[in-house]
C-alpha cells in the first residue's frame, strides 16, 4: 500500500471523445501541445511531477531567500555531500542546465562523449558543444523482449571501440545514466559501474554520472542483486566509484524543480562556478529559490527511504505486469519510472517512417485522455538514421496517481490494442532544427 495518507487532493479533468479529436487536431497531433486542463491522466513525465511531502511543503514556508550565503544553500549543500560523498555542490535550476555547464567547459569540436544512452537534453547539449554523444549501451538494450537484469549496463567494449578511434584527448569525459532512462529506464549494476569506473581510471578520463534517478536504481540493486546494505549505502557505493553527477532534482529530488552538479574535482568546480554567474545564478542559488533548495534537501532524503521505493518501484512494477498480461506488448523488464509500449509490435502495420509510437500516444490520448510520450523516431530520426526502439513511454509521477488510476490506462491500452488495425501513422508537416519532437507538427496519413 501507499505508505503515505493525502492531506490536500487535485480534481482531474474529464473530456469528451469530441473535445479530445478537437485538441489533438489544434496540436498537430503532437502531446506536447496539450492543453494540461484536457488531461486525465497525465503520464507525459515523472519529472518536476511529483508531490511534495508536508515537510517539504513546510520547508517552502521558512526558505531563507538571501542573495548570498542562504541558510537552506548550506542544508543543500550538506545533505548532498552526504549522499554522494562529493565536495562541490553547485544548484541549477534544473539538470539540463547542469549538462549545459559542464559541456561548455568539457566539450569541444568533435570530442566524443559515450554514454550508456544519452537522454535527448544530454545529446543536444553534447552536440550543441561541437561533440558527438556516442551510446555505448549494451546490445540487449536495443531488444525489447531482452528480459535482463541490468539492462542499463554499459558495453566496455564499445568504449574501448570509441577510445581506439579518437584517443584520450578526445574524449572529455564519460557518463552513465542511473536508470537509463532512453533504454526503458532500465538499472546498471554497480559492478557494471565498477568496470566503466575502472575503466576511466585506466584512461585518466573523467567519469560523471547523470544521477537523476540514482536512488530508483540503486533500489533494484538491493533487489536484483541481493544486496545487504542499505538504498542510501548503495548510493554512495555508486557515487564513490566517479567523479562526480549532474542530476535533476525533478526525479529523485522529489521537487517541481531543481537540479545541481556535485563534483570533487577543485578546478573544475571553478570554471563552472565562473560559467554559473555568468548564464544561471550565483553560486548559493543558482537559478532556484531559498525554499526550492530546502525542498530538494529534504525530497533527498525522502527518496531513499526504503519503504517509499518499494512501494515506487512495486507500483510501476504491477502496472507493467496488468499490461503484460493483458497481452500489451512492452519492454520488459519493467524500468523504475515508467512502462514502455512497443509500438513496432503493438502497431506492426504502420512503417517507422510513419511514426507509429507517435501514432499509438496520439491514440491514447483520444481514446482515453491518457498523455503518454513518444521515444521513436519523431524524438530521435535524423540524417536519414532512425532509432532503433519505437516506444511509448507511460512515466508514473512520484506519489501521485493510485492503483485505481493506472487501471483505468490498462484499460483503455486493452480496448486499443484490440482494435489496433484500425490506426494509421503520421507524417510531418513542420519540425524544428533541434529537439524537434517538442514543437514537432503532424497529421494523420489517411487510409
Ligand atoms: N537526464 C535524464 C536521464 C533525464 O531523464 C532528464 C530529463 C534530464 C537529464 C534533463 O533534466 O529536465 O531537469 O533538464 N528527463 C525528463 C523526462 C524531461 O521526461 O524524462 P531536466
Amino acid at each position: 500500500m501507499e505508505p503515505f495518507k493525502i492531506k490536500s487532493v487535485e480534481a482531474i479533468p474529464f473530456t469528451t471523445r469530441e473535445e479530445r479529436e478537437a485538441a489533438l487536431e489544434e496540436a498537430g497531433y503532437n502531446v506536447f501541445g496539450l492543453p494540461a486542463r484536457l488531461i486525465t491522466i497525465d503520464l507525459l513525465t515523472d519529472s518536476g511531477t511529483s508531490a511534495m511531502s508536508d515537510q517539504q511543503w513546510a520547508a517552502l514556508m521558512t526558505g531563507d531567500e538571501s542573495y548570498a550565503g542562504s541558510r537552506d544553500y548550506f542544508t543543500f549543500e550538506k545533505t548532498i555531500q552526504r549522499i554522494t560523498g562529493y565536495r562541490h555542490v553547485i544548484p541549477t535550476h534544473q539538470g539540463r542546465m547542469a549538462e549545459n555547464l559542464l559541456f561548455t567547459v568539457l566539450v569541444n569540436d568533435g570530442d566524443r562523449v559515450p554514454n550508456n544512452i544519452h537522454f535527448d537534453t544530454t545529446r543536444a547539449n553534447v552536440e550543441h558543444n561541437g561533440g558527438v554523444a556516442v551510446n555505448c549501451v549494451i546490445d540487449e538494450a536495443y531488444d525489447p523482449a531482452a528480459d535482463v537484469e541490468f539492462k542499463g549496463n554499459m558495453d566496455l567494449a564499445k568504449l574501448d571501440a570509441v577510445y581506439a578511434d579518437v584517443g584520450r584527448e578526445r574524449i572529455p569525459l564519460v557518463m552513465l545514466t542511473i536508470t537509463n532512462n532512453s533504454g526503458g529506464g532500465q538499472p546498471v549494476s554497480l559492478e557494471n559501474a565498477r568496470q566503466v569506473s575502472a575503466w576511466c581510471r585506466e584512461h585518466h578520463i573523467p567519469f560523471i554520472y547523470d544521477a537523476c534517478r540514482f536512488a530508483e536504481n540503486a533500489y533494484f540493486n538491493k533487489v536484483r542483486s541481493g544486496l545487504e546494505h542499505s538504498v542510501a549505502e548503495i548510493s554512495r557505493r555508486f557515487f564513490e566509484l566517479a567523479d562526480g553527477c549532474t542530476m535533476s532534482a525533478k526525479k529523485d529530488g522529489l521537487v517541481n524543480i531543481g537540479g545541481f552538479l556535485a563534483l570533487n574535482h577543485d578546478d573544475l568546480t571553478t570554471k563552472l562556478t565562473n560559467m554559473l554567474i555568468l548564464i544561471e545564478g550565483f553560486p548559493t542559488y543558482g537559478g532556484l529559490a531559498g525554499r526550492d533548495l530546502a525542498a530538494i534537501a529534504r525530497g533527498l532524503d525522502e527518496v531513499l527511504d526504503e519503504r517509499y521505493l518499494e512501494h515506487r518501484i512495486g507500483q510501476v512494477q504491477a502496472f507493467g505486469e496488468a499490461l503484460r498480461s493483458a497481452g500489451i506488448p512492452i519492454v520488459v523488464p519493467v524500468g523504475g519510472h515508467a512502462v514502455y509500449l512497443d509500438a513496432r509490435r503493438f502497431l506492426s502495420h504502420i512503417p517507422q517512417e510513419e511514426f507509429p509510437a507517435q501514432a499509438l500516444t496520439c491514440a491514447l490520448y483520444a481514446e482515453g485522455g491518457i498523455r503518454g510520450v513518444e521515444i521513436g523516431g519523431l524524438m530521435f530520426a535524423a540524417d536519414g538514421n532512425w532509432p532503433e526502439l519505437e516506444l511509448v513511454r507511460l512515466a508514473v509521477p512520484r506519489r501521485v496517481y493510485t492503483k485505481s488510476h493506472l487501471d483505468y490506462v490498462v484499460d483503455v491500452c486493452r480496448r486499443l490494442h484490440a482494435e489496433r488495425d484500425r490506426l494509421r501513422g503520421l507524417r510531418l508537416t513542420y519540425e524544428a532544427p533541434v529537439l524537434r519532437h517538442f514543437t514537432a507538427r503532424l497529421e494523420p496519413i489517411a487510409a
